[in-house]
């Protein structure tokens, strides 16, 4: 959490009108994350350490199964998402609705959903990446607390964001990579399949992939 306290000292300092700091006293102080999901929600839910809270309506920090085995990650809220709280609840959370249930054979709340960041970027832009590391902690705490087994990563941003890297979701899809001890699949993101159905057809083979290892 140390970060989190540096970044929201630079936020601060940015809009006071500083543009150059020297650096952190090594005596800033660490904010605990709690330990339990309904605590870190609060928390998150109270959050503006970035300027996405200033153009939320609501936080959308994940729900689902608090012991799942399987957690999917998302990019970031979207209208639907910012109006209800809840993530995956527009077009594209119908359609992963119906994956997890007819292909993974799971009820959407056998499972944890959760997102990059837990605000709505204005114009569903993709997060920037001072939006991303702010909002990570969050995540990083989420999945220590659930530790899921399988993470499955949504569409590129979460791949690149979660593991650090830029490599295309065409590439990488269907692989498995590791993170702390947890395997992680990438797949398409469901607004990609919606805009491109012909991809529907690696996305099945990615979820039966993950079905075989639940
Ligand atoms: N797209 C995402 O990446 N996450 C959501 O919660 C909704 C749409």
């Amino acid at each position: 959490m140390k970060n989190l306290i540096k970044l929201k000292h630079l936020y601060k300092l940015k809009e006071a009108g500083v543009e150059y700091f020297e650096g952190f006293s090594s005596e800033d102080k660490e904010i605990k994350m709690p330990d339990e999901l309904k605590e870190l929600e609060k928390i998150c839910k109270n959050c503006t350490l970035c300027d996405l809270s200033k153009t939320r309506t609501n936080v959308v920090f994940g729900e689902g199964n608090p012991n799942a085995k399987i957690m999917f990650i998302g990019e970031a809220p979207g209208e639907m998402e910012d109006k209800t709280g809840r993530p995956f609840v527009g077009r594209a959370g119908k359609l992963l609705t119906k994956i997890i249930e007819n292909v993974l054979k799971l009820n959407r709340d056998d499972v944890y959903i959760s997102n990059i960041v837990k605000c709505r970027p204005p114009n569903n832009r993709v997060p920037t990446i001072e939006e991303a590391e702010t909002c990570k902690p969050y995540l990083l705490k989420q999945i220590d607390i659930i530790n899921p087994e399988i993470l499955v990563c949504l569409g590129k941003t979460a791949f690149m964001y979660l593991l650090n890297t830029h490599t295309p979701i065409s590439k990488v899809r269907g692989q498995i990579f590791e993170y702390k001890g947890k395997k992680v699949i990438p797949t398409y993101h469901p607004s990609f399949l919606l805009r491109n159905p012909s991809a529907k057809k690696e996305a099945y083979k990615d979820f039966l992939l993950i079905k075989s290892m639940l």
